[in-house]
């Protein structure tokens, strides 16, 4: 009897994974062209550039570089919801939208979450390695330095 049971539910459990395939998230991958606007400002070297393209772009852009298990589901629902949850909060394709406070204000964040070593997501450096303390100086010396520009529009708009 139990092991009747057991079967039907391994059976069932089985279906279930089958019929999660057919639910496919729309994919994030507009293309890396529309980040050049915030390149252009903030002015990232090129090993800035590597460092974001690397551990950030896939969460906080218009284009991500889906692994080939991004295809199987649950897992591609998990990823999805990073994606979204990550770009809600700060996208960089979409930078020329925000105001000159809220760019500086997400470079404040973006200096926080490195320093305290929450960006990327602890989920993410389990596959794609955390930063070096190296990679974390550069990030943070290139967004203070950012930073700048925003600063000063803010004080010469408040005068
Ligand atoms: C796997 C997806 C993922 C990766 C990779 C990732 N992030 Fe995030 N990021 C998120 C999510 C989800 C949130 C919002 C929830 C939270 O704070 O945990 C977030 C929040 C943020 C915020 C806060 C924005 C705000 O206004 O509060 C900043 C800044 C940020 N991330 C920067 C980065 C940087 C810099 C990197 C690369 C070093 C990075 N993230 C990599 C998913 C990601």
């Amino acid at each position: 009897m139990i092991k009747k049971i057991l079967k039907a539910i391994g059976y069932l459990a089985l279906l279930a994974l089958v019929v999660i395939q057919f639910f496919r998230p729309e994919k994030n991958e507009a293309g890396y062209e529309a980040v050049k606007a915030f390149e252009a400002e903030t002015k990232p070297s090129a090993e800035v550039v590597a460092i974001l393209k690397a551990n950030c772009y896939d969460c906080h852009s218009n284009h991500t570089n889906y692994p080939w298990y991004a295809e199987v589901a649950p897992i591609s629902l998990w990823l999805d919801d990073h994606v979204r949850h990550g770009k809600g909060d700060f996208n960089v394709s979409e930078w020329e939208s925000y105001s000159v406070k809220k760019k500086d204000h997400k470079l404040e964040e973006l200096i926080e979450e490195v320093e305290e070593g929450h960006m990327p997501l602890d989920s993410y450096t389990w596959i794609h390695g955390k930063l070096s303390e190296e990679d974390k100086t550069t990030l943070i010396q290139w967004a203070t330095l950012a930073r700048l520009q925003y600063k000063t529009q803010l004080e010469v708009s408040a005068r």
